[in-house]
């Protein structure tokens, strides 16, 4: 039976771009470029399952910003020379053609990266953990990164606002800044891999710095209509419990601060092990509720939304106005087609990482 009422299939209107559900593909990283970056023949297959699966926006893997230090995997897609425009480009508009809205994520992994040895982050601290298994052949600790002069933070801007600016001229819809699961701009905001002493540490409004300007200066070179938003997260890839010390009186300077700097959405992730895991304080406060009621920007809410039931939820109790899915996108690119179907959906298996983007 087809089903309309349900709010996962209402439209949206994201800033100035009308979408037709609040379904929306959770940035994954695939790892499956030929090593130099550029997005082949079967990444625009696998996004186009996507769209024409009914998604009605796609944010894509997060994609390096620079060629200095930014590069996470080895196979990760960039957006940095002609070569990755071009690449692009097919991508976008097959995309566009099949119905969705695309936004490219902007990614610079810092000390996170399984590509480089020689590393840089805010400050020079050990991260965590080790290297995630399947993104790299290179295994084991991270190496200690360097902290970053401000001539190196300058030169991270400048990929950022670059890149946002090839990708709105290859006609993606927007860029989400990746602030978020522990990569460079998460190392500037949390306390402990931050311990600079300059306007860019100490104090949370000092680290939330960083991410700020860029939201500004990416705003300030595209045009007025190109869309800018934020990834933000409690936990880290290499830190899953991680959550912000000052729970909502965090939320509540981060939020505004970067609503300041003029971002457009907020999108608060939640990897692992549902919603209420990463996007609840400790006392139990939704962060992507506060920041829809400090700042009134649109919220994506992420973490486990696969189930009709999860999904109508978090839209219903305000947790976010659109929802994204990553495993579950995984296993039913057709998601939102089979819930106005009322189909039933499929669970994710971890076999279907196996292969790059060729499930
Ligand atoms: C294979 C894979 C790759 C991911 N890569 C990214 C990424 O590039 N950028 C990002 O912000 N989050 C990334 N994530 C996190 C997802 O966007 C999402 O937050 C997480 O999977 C939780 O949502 P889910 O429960 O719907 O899967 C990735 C997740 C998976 C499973």
């Amino acid at each position: 039976m087809l089903e309309t009422s349900n709010k996962i299939l209402s439209p949206f209107q994201l800033k100035h771009l009308p979408l037709k559900n609040r379904a929306v593909v959770a940035p994954m990283s695939r790892v499956s470029t030929k090593g130099d970056g550029i997005p082949t023949k079967s990444m625009i297959e696998y996004y186009n399952r996507f769209a024409e699966g009914g998604f009605s926006l796609i944010i894509t893997e997060g994609t390096y910003t620079d060629q200095i230090y930014s590069q996470a995997y080895p196979n990760q897609p960039g957006l940095t020379n002609e070569l990755q425009i071009e690449g692009w480009r097919p991508l976008v508009s097959s995309v566009k053609q099949s119905g969705s809205s695309i936004i490219l994520q902007l990614m610079h992994a810092g000390s996170l990266t399984q590509h480089l040895t020689d590393t840089r982050s805010a400050s020079d601290v050990q991260p965590l953990r080790s290297m995630l298994s399947g993104y790299s052949e290179k295994q084991g600790i991270f190496p200690q990164p360097h902290a970053m002069n401000l001539n190196e933070i300058e030169d991270v801007k400048l990929g950022f606002v670059e890149t946002a600016k090839r990708a709105e001229l290859i006609g993606f819809d927007g860029v989400e800044v990746h602030a978020a699961n522990g990569y460079l701009l998460d190392q500037f905001l949390t306390d402990y891999t931050n311990r600079r002493e300059d306007c860019y540490g100490g104090s949370l409004l000092n680290r939330v710095r960083l991410g700020s300007e860029i939201i500004h200066d990416i705003k300030r070179k595209v045009s007025k209509d190109f869309i800018v938003g934020v990834r933000l997260s409690q936990g880290k890839v290499n830190d899953f419990d991680y959550l912000w010390p000052g729970g909502i009186d965090d939320g509540d300077v981060i939020f505004k601060a970067i609503q300041q700097a003029g971002v457009d959405y907020i999108h608060f992730a939640s990897e692992g092990l549902g919603f209420d895991h990463g996007c609840l304080t400790r006392s139990g406060e939704s962060l992507p509720k506060l920041a829809s009621s400090l700042t009134q920007l649109p919220i994506i809410a992420n973490g486990g939304l696969e189930t009709r039931s999860e999904a109508t939820r978090i839209l219903n109790d305000g947790h976010g106005d659109l929802i994204s899915l990553g495993k579950g996108a995984l296993a039913n690119p057709d998601w939102p087609r089979k819930i106005a179907a009322g189909e039933s959906t499929k669970p994710f298996e971890p076999n279907y990482f196996a292969n790059g983007v060729s499930l």
